[in-house]
């Protein structure tokens, strides 16, 4: 049967083959050609049963997994939990909302947090092993207070006043720097968290400023219609390798898009004077994967996380997690059936525009990627395959070694320290991500990078870290780049 039903998609494939030439032989500015040889078959749970049988399974016991709610519970978690009912274009307020670092040592905590999330009294940002971080409802922080003093679990307040910590984030540019974007020919620059608008026009600049290496097309759009936008930087050799660097799933993880950016901006604009391994790498960036969530956070909700596509809930909770839709392993430990959940997998593998589109190009791309890297935060975490399962696939060494060689340039920069390891083994086990999913496809090294702080200010990093936290991940990536090259 397996055997068979193999054979009857090389056929198929076979037969769909057209003469696409290779995308090396095209100019940038051209269509981007699909895929022409029957390497990686359409059906990805069939690409990967190789993959599933050589996988060394470790023993699991991570106290961090979340706990899945039932399908319309009565707490609505993915909700903003402060949102005025009657106005959802007002902005969310977060004035008095509290951020508390919360050791999890204990093994009791995990019971008590669960609860008071179900009460929707709190809910989690970041969490490891040892610790896990909360936000405390304004209203609910002399009650949670008592709950954890009544239980012995040590708090650490790290942030007393969310909404303040809100406002001074992404102050406006000094005249200054205004002038200068207005000389520039586009408006990004990594002093600030730019609109959707901006990143797009910065990447359209580029495209027109060198059409020689650089390209822009529109993968798709989301489901509120905006284009999913992939940049390519090629000197158009056909013996580059390529990697695909992708941001924003998350749509509060400002700082991703802010580092994808920096990364596009350093090779577009000294490619000729960049590294031969930089130049002999076929590079695509999509530097904002959930678009509608990202502007939703710009203006109504700083802290949205999941796209914006209205759910079958009954209670109306919108919104998927882009990073539990992918289609490898989808529907397992880690995400939720509830709609309502910050974890929601949707409905089906790829229910979602914006994974189903990331996925499609990817299958249908005859670049030959060897490594996937899709920025999140918050913190500092190099993880490789699994996030489904507490398990690591049969070249979990490669990944490692690689990862600890970026960490170890990561912390050459500046002093930062990243952890590294498998996504379930360093946090939580977690189906549906991308990074398993682009593993399962055959790309040898897939990580997701969680990127700085590691709690102090989480997902509401000043604008004065983008700058250090791109240039040290840089640093990163030129150590993939140097593998990926050789490789
Ligand atoms: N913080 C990320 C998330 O929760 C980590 C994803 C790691 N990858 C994975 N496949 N679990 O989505
Ligand atoms: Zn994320």
């Amino acid at each position: 049967m397996e055997m068979w039903s193999r054979t009857v998609v090389l056929l198929l494939v076979t037969t769909t083959v057209t003469c696409t030439p290779l995308i090396n032989e095209l100019e940038p500015g051209k269509d981007w050609p699909p895929r022409n040889s029957v390497k990686q078959p359409s059906d990805y749970e069939k690409e990967t049963s190789t993959f599933a049988e050589k996988e060394e399974v470790l023993p699991t016991g991570n106290p961090i997994e979340e706990i899945d709610e039932p399908e319309e519970v009565v707490i609505d978690a993915s909700q903003p939990i402060l949102r005025n009912a009657d106005s959802w274009e007002r902005k969310v307020d977060y004035s008095g909302a509290q951020v508390w670092k919360v050791s999890t040592e204990r093994v009791s905590v995990l019971g008590v947090i669960t609860r008071l999330r179900r009460r929707n009294l709190i809910s989690t940002w970041g969490g490891n092993h040892s610790s896990i971080d909360i936000l405390v409802k304004p209203n609910a922080i002399a009650n949670v207070t008592r709950v954890f003093q009544r239980e012995r679990i040590p708090i650490d307040v790290v942030i007393d006043d969310l909404q303040q910590r809100i406002n001074d984030e992404n102050p406006p540019l000094d005249a200054n720097e205004i002038e200068l974007q207005d000389r520039r020919g586009h408006r990004m620059t990594w002093k600030q968290y730019h609109r959707i608008e901006d990143i797009h026009g910065f990447m359209d600049y580029l495209a027109k400023t060198y059409p020689k290496i650089v390209s822009v097309n529109s993968i798709g759009k989301s489901h509120e219609g905006r284009d999913l936008k992939v940049l390519r930087i090629s000197d158009g050799k056909p013996t580059n390798k390529a990697v695909f660097i992708d941001g924003g799933i998350h749509a509060r993880e400002w700082i991703s898009p802010a580092t994808v950016t920096y990364f596009i901006n350093q090779f577009a604009e000294n490619f000729d004077v960049e590294t031969d391994d930089i130049k002999n790498i076929d590079w695509y960036f999509l530097p904002v994967v959930n678009p509608d969530g990202y502007e939703y956070t710009h203006q109504t909700d700083r802290l949205w996380r999941k796209n914006k596509k209205p759910t079958r809930s009954a209670r109306g909770c919108v919104g998927t997690d882009i990073n539990r839709n992918f289609g490898y392993r989808w529907g397992g430990r880690g995400s939720s059936a509830n709609p309502c959940s910050e974890i929601y997998r949707g409905s089906t593998p790829f229910s979602e525009p914006e994974s189903k589109a990331l996925s499609d190009f990817i299958k249908n791309s005859a670049a030959n990627f060897t490594a996937y890297i899709t920025y999140h935060s918050y913190g500092q975490y190099l993880l490789y395959p699994w996030g489904y399962e507490n398990a690591v696939p049969a070249d979990h060494k490669d990944l490692h070694d690689l990862g600890n060689r970026m960490a170890e340039a990561i912390k050459q920069t500046r002093g930062s320290s990243y952890q590294v390891g498998s996504s379930s083994g360093l946090l939580y086990p977690a189906s549906g991500g991308s990074d398993d999913w682009a593993k399962s496809q055959g790309i040898k090294y897939s990580y997701t990078i969680e990127l700085s702080d590691t709690g102090r200010y989480g997902f509401i990093l000043p604008t004065s870290f983008i700058e250090p936290v791109a240039r040290e991940s840089l640093n990163g990536l030129r150590v993939l780049a140097s593998q990926v090259a050789k490789a």
